[in-house]
C-alpha cells in the first residue's frame, strides 16, 4: 500500500468547511493541522488592540514582523481545532470576533504581512505530515503538496453553515448579515493582487452543496488512500 500524502493543502473561500474537514483529516492520520487563517486572524486582533489603522500598511505590516504568533494543537477540548497564541496569551476565541473578521481580508491583502507569516507557514509545512488549510496553501505557501483540495459550496450554503455555528455555540446572528459579510469577505480574497483566492491547477475540487460534512470527508479519505 502506499503511505497517504505528506504533506495536504486544503483551500477554499470563508466558511466552506476547510477547518472542520482539515481537522478530522489531520486527526484520522495523525498528522499536525494548521489552520493558517488564525495567523492573519491574530494580526488583526493585535492591530485593533493597540489602535493601529487598519489602513496603515507599513504600520500593519510593522506589528506582523515584530509579533510573534504561536499556533500549536489544542489545549483544550472547548471546540477549538488549535491554540493561538500572542506574547503568552491565549487568544484563541478573540480571533474570531465579528470586529476581526470584519477586517482580517483588509490586512491580508498586504504583501508584507503575507510574506511575513507565509515564509512561517512554509516552514512548518515542509516537515510533511501536515495539513495546512488557507487560501493560498496549494498555490503560493506550499505548492509542492503531495495532495491538493479545493473545497468550495454557494455563499448562501457557506453562510447557513456559519449561522448554525454561531447559533450552536449559543451566541446570536443574522443570516442576511452573514451572507453580506462572507460575500464581502470573498471579493476582497479574490481580487487583491497578492496570492488570491484560486484554485491551483493540480487541485482536485470538491463543491459541497448538499453534502454533509460525513460525505466531504469520506470523499477527502478516498483522495489520500487513492
Ligand atoms: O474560517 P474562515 O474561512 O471564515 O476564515 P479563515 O480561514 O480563518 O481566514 C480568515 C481570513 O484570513 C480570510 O478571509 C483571508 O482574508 C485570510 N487568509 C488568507 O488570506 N490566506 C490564508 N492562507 C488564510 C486566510
Amino acid at each position: 500500500m502506499t503511505p497517504p500524502p505528506s504533506i495536504i493543502a486544503i483551500d477554499g473561500p470563508a466558511a466552506s468547511g476547510k477547518s472542520t474537514i482539515g481537522k478530522r483529516l489531520a486527526d484520522s492520520l495523525g498528522y499536525l493541522f494548521f489552520d493558517t487563517g488564525v495567523m492573519y486572524r491574530a494580526v488583526t486582533w493585535l492591530a485593533l488592540q493597540q489602535r493601529i489603522n487598519i489602513h496603515d500598511e507599513g504600520a500593519v505590516t510593522r506589528l506582523t514582523e515584530e509579533t510573534h504568533i504561536e499556533v500549536a494543537p489544542a489545549s483544550q477540548s472547548d471546540g477549538r481545532a488549535c491554540d493561538v497564541h500572542i506574547e503568552g496569551r491565549d487568544i484563541t476565541w478573540e480571533v474570531r470576533a465579528p470586529q476581526v473578521e470584519a477586517q482580517v481580508s483588509v490586512v491580508s491583502a498586504y504583501a508584507g504581512v503575507r510574506s511575513a507569516l507565509s515564509q512561517q507557514q512554509r516552514r512548518i509545512g515542509q516537515r510533511g505530515k501536515v495539513v495546512m488549510v488557507g487560501r493560498d496553501i496549494g498555490t503560493v505557501v506550499l505548492p509542492e503538496a503531495d495532495l491538493k483540495i479545493y473545497l468550495d459550496a454557494s455563499a448562501e450554503e457557506r453562510s447557513r453553515r456559519r449561522y448554525e455555528e454561531i447559533l450552536a455555540r449559543g451566541g446570536e446572528a443574522d443570516y442576511e448579515e452573514i451572507l453580506a459579510k462572507v460575500r464581502e469577505r470573498d471579493r476582497i480574497d479574490s481580487t487583491r493582487a497578492v496570492a488570491p483566492l484560486r484554485p491551483a491547477e493540480d487541485a482536485i475540487l470538491i463543491h459541497s452543496d448538499g453534502m454533509r460534512a460525513e460525505d466531504v470527508f469520506q470523499q477527502v479519505l478516498i483522495l489520500c488512500n487513492g
